[in-house]
């Protein structure tokens, strides 16, 4: 039998990402920071911008990312543009996409190729307030809960099989920004959670539904609470 300890010192094979932004690129950086760790099952290939003027690719740079824009205004359609995004996914070899703040909608087709292979974060508890202005219209509709969603891309606008959540309380005085920085911290909690679980291939899609071989709390949150 062979010595364990005389085994080279080879890192285990970790999933290969690709990170497709439009702008800020905060979430980007949660996930650099993610794969960042020695035991992080994942490892980022290519940041990909479809705005050459996303601020996230400065910090892709800085942390020694390949970072590649593809403009989607030099392409004169959505097929064209998504070819030439395939064909650098492909290059770059890799095999699970997440979507951080990419504000870029994909083709039905494009989706169905990565199809339970891309992962987008948006800012509410889906499939309530899909699409734009989430936290605004959270505010208008009075919730006493908010929160955001990663999960797996459809064809659909902000649908698929949800992987992961978290849920933070509205505060009577909270507008927008306080409401929205309150979501975009959990933002950067729940996305390196939702990969890693991907990577370690403990999220199984069946039924429309992912199924995670996870516990889930079993208290309730009250807001406001029982004591008030
Ligand atoms: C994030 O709040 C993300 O959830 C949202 O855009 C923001 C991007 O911020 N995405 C969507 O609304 C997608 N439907 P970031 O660039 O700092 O990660």
């Amino acid at each position: 039998m062979s010595d364990p300890t005389k085994a080279p010192n080879r890192a285990p094979t970790r999933l290969k990402v690709a990170v497709l932004i439009s702008g800020r690129g905060s979430n980007m950086e949660a996930l650099i920071d993610a794969c960042a760790q020695r035991d992080f099952p994942a490892e980022i290939v290519t940041v990909v911008s479809n705005r050459p003027d996303a601020k996230g690719l400065d910090r892709a740079r800085e942390a020694g990312l390949s970072t590649q824009v593809i403009n989607h205004k030099n392409f004169t359609d959505r097929k064209s543009f998504e070819g030439a995004l395939q064909a650098h996914l492909e290059a770059s070899g890799a095999r699970l996409i997440c979507l951080a703040g990419f504000m870029r909608l994909l083709t039905g087709q494009f989706v169905e190729k990565w199809r339970d292979r891309m992962i987008n974060i948006h800012p509410s508890l889906l499939p309530a307030f899909k699409g734009l202005h989430t936290h605004e219209r959270v505010l208008e509709a009075g919730t006493r809960f908010h929160g955001c969603t990663v999960h797996f891309v459809r064809p659909e606008m902000d649908d698929g099989p949800i992987i992961a959540q978290a849920c933070v309380p509205v505060m009577p005085k909270d507008d927008p920004d306080s409401l929205g920085a309150r979501v975009l911290a959990q933002e950067h909690r729940i996305y390196p959670l939702a990969l890693r679980l991907v990577a370690e291939g403990r999220v199984t899609v069946r039924s429309g539904r992912a199924l995670i071989d996870s516990h889930p709390p079993d208290t309730a949150l009250l807001n406001p609470p029982i004591s008030a």
